[in-house]
């Protein structure tokens, strides 16, 4: 008789669990069926990287309705694609999801490689996307290893160095979890514990389906798993942003395309450092907002003092831009930090009037 190790005992314990409580997302198939649409799985998981589930839902609906295949994302304008993304964050991913989109329908006739090889070869694919979208709609076996997951198998076998050292032993341990049968089911049952059990902070042990496997469960203190490292301060940068308007029309430019927010576009603005060039781009009567809009990227933080005039009819800043019409802001495609100052400088003129 062959006696069933531990490693085997997670994975049945956990698909169990995962066959009564998997949460239903709108690109999941239901447990066991294996009838994933890699398309909806490939841009789910691209959109899923750093941003919540909660948050990609009404994304993932908008994209899935205005380009229900990989052909058609693959045919999208570059600026509709970049707008439609606009507030996701992370915007390299908006412009590797188009050159995938445009390889798959180009070299591979519309469909997916089936491997994770062949996955992990499409541009802007790292390792996480391929072996994601291998599992989840191919089935493959595939070790599958996001923040989620890190922390449940940090917690499982209690791996007590700190990240990011902690990594290469954190994928050996997923791996030798990880089932050959039901792999894709496998890795969403993880992020679902990770989710909504095992979480960061105050995980709910007491529902947990691996506990009696859990050497974290066995100490004071499962929540200090993962080990993070001694937090460093993120540097702090200021910049200035100019609203110029001109008969209804704002001035919006389109930023290069690579670097921060790269080909999304923006309000003019300078460069983002401790002493940045606060020249404005054309000569106005400018008024300056009391307070700057504050605004936290991964690597530093940002106060961006906002300046704002109107200009005359024979006004055209420098450079490439357009005017936009004010009234429809909302529909330019502004990420974050722009869209918010855009609304500061609107609500101040709106007390002014
Ligand atoms: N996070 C990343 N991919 C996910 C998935 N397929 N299901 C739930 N959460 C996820």
């Amino acid at each position: 008789m062959r006696v069933e190790g531990p490693e085997t005992k997670i994975a049945r314990d956990l698909l169990a669990h995962y066959d009564v409580h998997a949460r239903r997302l709108p690109w999941r198939a239901p447990p066991g069926t294996n009838a994933a649409d890699p398309y909806r799985v490939w841009l789910s998981e691209v959109m899923l990287q750093q941003t919540t589930v909660a948050a990609v839902g009404p994304y993932f609906a908008r994209f899935t309705e205005r380009w229900p295949d990989v052909a058609a994302l693959a045919a999208a304008d570059d600026a509709d694609l970049m707008a439609a993304w606009a507030g996701l964050g992370y915007y390299a991913r908006a412009r590797n999801l188009l050159a995938c989109a445009r390889a798959v329908a180009r070299d591979h006739g519309g469909r997916f490689p089936d491997t994770e090889a062949g996955l992990r070869a499409l541009p802007g694919v790292g390792a996480y996307t391929a072996a994601a979208v291998a599992a989840i709609a191919f089935g493959r076996r595939a070790v599958v290893v996001d923040a989620n997951v890190e922390r449940v198998v940090a917690r499982l076998f209690a791996i007590a160095t700190p990240l990011p050292a902690a990594r290469p032993a954190i994928r050996d341990a997923a791996d030798r979890i990880t089932p050959d049968a039901r792999a894709g089911d496998f890795a969403q049952a993880m992020m679902d514990l990770g989710a909504t059990v095992c979480t960061p902070r105050n995980p709910a042990c007491g529902i947990c389906p691996l506990r009696s496997d859990c050497a974290a469960f066995a100490t004071a203190d499962p929540a200090i798993f993962p080990v993070r490292p001694a937090k460093r301060a993120k540097p702090h940068r200021t910049g200035h942003g100019w609203w110029i308007e001109r008969d209804g029309h704002v001035w919006l430019v389109r930023r290069p395309d690579t670097g921060l927010l790269g080909g999304m576009r923006g309000l003019p603005s300078s460069d983002w450092g401790d002493a940045p060039d606060a020249t404005p781009p054309v000569a106005a009567d400018w008024r300056t907002l009391a307070d700057p809009v504050r605004h936290v990227f991964t690597h530093f933080s940002l106060s961006l003092t906002m300046h704002h005039a109107h200009v005359g009819d024979d006004v055209t800043p420098d450079g490439a831009g357009e005017w936009w019409p004010v009234a429809r802001i909302g529909d330019a495609g502004l990420p974050t930090l722009f869209a918010r100052a855009a609304q500061a400088v609107r609500r101040e003129q709106d007390a002014r009037n």
